[in-house]
């Protein structure tokens, strides 16, 4: 743990420099800003950080620092690009198999019967991804869509491109009433024939959250289940028996944006469309162990330390007991404010991660985010759609980070009442 850190604090430290460098006004001081990133980038490959040649780690760190250095003077680049040309094999031979999908399988009991893979194009590039590969699985085409929020909205816009995308069921509404509860599944209208039927488990912008994933064959339906679940997963187990394919960007939950996680069950694997390209069609990423092409090296470490760090912590068990924590100190607040906080959306809809409210006098917006703002509390205001606040407490948010905030907001009550 401590290698690892030093690594990533070399690494930070050669990045915050290298910033420096680009934007450093004059030539001296941009010369001698770019010497302390080469200093650094010594330190990091030969000094201190000796240690971490035998990990992989070490190998992803010099790949990360040296690729820094395809900006720097000419003199040093040719002896950049061999050691790079040299350590990419290697790095990918060794470390990419490995490629936390282990921990991964082991947080989520994913049966082996789903393949895990790390592909790129985040959740948007999944909503082109998914129709491309499962969609024409049967002869008509057919799609159905819960519509839940905006997340499931763009699926389905994007969805329409390549086949009959449609909607089975909404939660649309009028004004404040708009994607406020999820539609009950007994009253979906699923279609017979359907390739598949998408969902977004956690609609991020609006605050709702499926408590229970639906079990398509209790309604009579046999299409596989598609669940966009990236901005939940990893804080509440899954019920894999009702899933297809469940796809998740790294950016809430697992790590930084770059890699997208796609659990997939081998049956719906090797439909894909000829116009799918190659780097997206999960027969040829499975086949190539999520390498076809180059992978998003760094996202994809980090995704198994934070991996790691959630097997420390008690796994998916203990996340979602601790979001269960949080979410409920955060809406009791607001519930108990006589009014003067408001969350919209039906109790047993709310999302553990992310909680939208108002404040009931909407003129104190500015005040209330200004005061947040010297809390240190960051990242408050509504998404533009909806308006007022939303608190989006992801599991690397902790417990006293929510106490804080709830803190705050019975203070400023107080003070504005
Ligand atoms: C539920 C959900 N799906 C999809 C996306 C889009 O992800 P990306 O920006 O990685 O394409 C987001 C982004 O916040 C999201 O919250």
């Amino acid at each position: 743990m401590r290698r690892t850190l030093i690594a990533a604090t070399l690494l930070a430290a050669t990045v915050s420099a290298f910033a420096q460098a680009a934007s450093a006004p004059s030539s001296p001081a941009k010369k001698e800003l770019v010497r302390k990133v080469l200093q650094l980038q010594q330190q990091a490959i030969e000094g201190t950080a000796q240690a971490l040649v035998e990990q992989p780690a070490a190998r992803l760190l010099q790949q990360a620092g040296m690729a820094l250095q395809t900006r720097v003077p000419a003199e040093k680049r040719e002896e950049v690009a061999k050691a790079i040309q040299a350590d990419a094999k290697k790095f990918a031979d060794e470390v990419m198999p490995l490629m936390r999908e282990r921990d991964v399988r082991e947080l989520l009991a994913v049966p082996e019967h789903y393949r895990i893979l790390f592909m790129q194009g985040g959740g948007l590039g999944e909503n082109a991804i998914v129709p491309l590969n499962l969609s024409h699985r049967l002869p008509e085409a057919k799609v159905d869509f819960v519509i839940t929020g905006s997340w499931s909205q763009k699926s389905h816009k994007e969805a329409r491109r390549y086949c009959d995308a449609q909607i089975a069921a909404s939660n649309e509404g009028v004004g404040a009433a708009n994607h406020t509860a999820m539609p009950a599944p007994s009253g979906w209208q699923l279609r017979d024939g359907l390739s598949y039927v998408h969902i977004c488990s956690n609609e991020t912008i609006h605050g709702v959250e499926f408590a229970q994933w639906p079990d398509l064959q209790s309604l009579g339906c046999d299409a596989p289940l598609v669940v966009d679940c990236s901005s939940h997963i990893l804080s509440r187990p899954i019920d894999w028996s009702r899933v297809g394919l469940a796809f998740a960007g790294a950016q809430k939950n697992i790590g930084p944006a770059g890699v997208t996680l796609v659990f997939v069950r081998d049956d719906l694997i090797g439909h894909a469309l000829s116009v799918c390209p190659s780097a997206f069609d999960y027969q040829i990423v499975a086949a190539n162990q999520s390498m076809f092409n180059t992978p998003p090296t760094y996202a994809i470490y980090i995704a198994g330390l934070v991996f790691q760090w959630l097997k420390r912590g008690g796994g998916v068990a203990a996340m979602e007991a601790r979001s269960l924590e949080k979410s409920t100190l955060l809406y009791d607040t607001i519930d108990n404010s006589d009014g003067y906080y408001v969350n919209r959306v039906a109790p047993d809809c709310r999302s553990r991660m992310n909680v939208p409210f108002f404040l009931h006098d909407e003129s104190l917006n500015e005040a209330f985010l200004a005061g947040a703002r010297q809390h240190g509390l960051l990242q408050l205001k509504g998404h533009k759609s909806v308006g007022g606040m939303r608190a989006s407490i992801y599991n690397a948010m902790p417990l006293d980070g929510v106490r804080s905030l709830v803190g705050y907001m019975r203070e400023f009550a107080a003070r504005h009442g």
